[in-house]
C-alpha cells in the first residue's frame, strides 16, 4: 500500500457508490463537458459507478411561481430530480459566467429545489470547473456552493478548478500536467472515500428546515434524512 493510501480507497475494495455527473455548459464544444468526461473515467477507475448526463436532459423554462402552482415542475427538472435520487452523490462540473454560475444552472436548481422530497438533501457533492482563465473558473464554484447547501447538499471542501482549460487538455482528453493530473484524480479518490462512508456506515443524521424558523410541523420544509442513506 503506497504512503496516503486506505485500505477503503483502494479501487477493488471500494462499496458500491453511484455518482452523477453533468456539466453546468449547454454548449457543443464545452470544456467543462471535457472536465466532466474526464472526472468520470477517474470515478470508474476509483471503483465506483459514474451515471454521466448533459444539462440539455434537464433544462427548463425559466422560473415562474404561477406555472409552478398551475402546473407543477416541468420535465427537466423531475428527470433530474430521479437521476438525484438514484445516486448517491453528485459531480458537477461548471463553467464561471461574471464571477457566478451560469443561470441556466441556478435556474434548474430552482425547480427541482420545489420537488419533494427534496432531493439535494443529503446528498454528497463535489464541485469542479474549467476555463480558459488563470484562475479556472473557481469563483463561480462558490456561487454554486451556496444554494446546494442551502438546499442540504454535503458539498465537499476541496473543488477543483482547471485553469487555462483550453490548452489544459492533452489530444487525448486528461489533463496534460501529471502534478495536476494526479491532483485531480486524489480528489475524486478523497471524495468518493467520502460518499462510501456515508453511504456504508452512516454516523451522522440532520435535518434539513428550509427556512429556521419553520416549525417541525410543516411537512414539506423539514425532512429528516440519514446522511449517504440512499
Ligand atoms: C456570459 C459569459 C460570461 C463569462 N464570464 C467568465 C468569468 O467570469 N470567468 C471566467 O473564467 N470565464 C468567463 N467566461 C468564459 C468561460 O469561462 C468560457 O466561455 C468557457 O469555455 C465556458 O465553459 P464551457 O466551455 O464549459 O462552455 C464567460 C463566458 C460567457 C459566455
Amino acid at each position: 500500500m503506497s504512503k496516503g493510501q486506505t485500505s477503503s480507497s483502494s479501487p477493488s475494495r471500494r462499496r458500491p457508490v453511484r455518482v452523477l455527473v453533468f456539466c453546468a455548459s449547454l454548449r457543443e464544444g464545452s470544456l467543462n463537458r471535457r472536465l466532466a468526461a474526464l472526472a468520470a473515467t477517474v470515478v470508474e477507475a476509483q471503483g465506483a459507478t459514474a451515471e454521466l448526463a448533459h444539462l440539455s436532459d434537464f433544462d427548463c423554462p425559466s422560473y415562474n411561481h404561477d406555472v409552478d402552482v398551475g402546473q407543477g415542475v416541468p420535465p427537466g427538472a423531475s428527470r433530474l430530480c430521479e437521476r438525484l435520487l438514484a445516486a448517491d452523490a453528485f459531480l458537477i462540473a461548471s463553467p464561471e459566467y461574471n464571477a457566478s454560475m451560469p443561470g441556466v444552472m441556478k435556474n434548474i436548481i430552482d425547480w427541482t429545489s420545489r420537488i419533494r422530497p427534496q432531493p439535494f438533501n443529503g446528498r454528497q457533492g463535489l464541485l469542479m470547473s474549467a476555463s480558459p482563465s488563470m484562475a479556472g473558473g473557481n469563483r463561480g464554484l462558490w456561487a454554486l456552493r451556496i444554494p446546494l447547501e442551502h438546499l442540504g447538499a454535503r458539498v465537499y471542501p476541496d473543488m477543483f478548478s482547471l485553469a487555462q482549460a483550453h490548452q489544459a487538455l492533452d489530444a487525448d482528453g486528461r489533463i496534460a500536467d501529471t502534478e495536476l493530473r494526479a491532483r485531480f484524480e486524489r480528489t475524486i479518490e478523497c471524495f468518493l472515500d467520502l460518499v462510501e462512508a456515508s453511504k456504508h456506515y452512516p454516523a451522522l443524521k440532520k435535518q434539513w428546515v428550509e427556512y429556521l424558523g419553520e416549525k417541525p410541523d410543516a411537512a414539506d420544509r423539514v425532512e429528516q434524512t440519514e446522511v449517504g442513506a440512499s
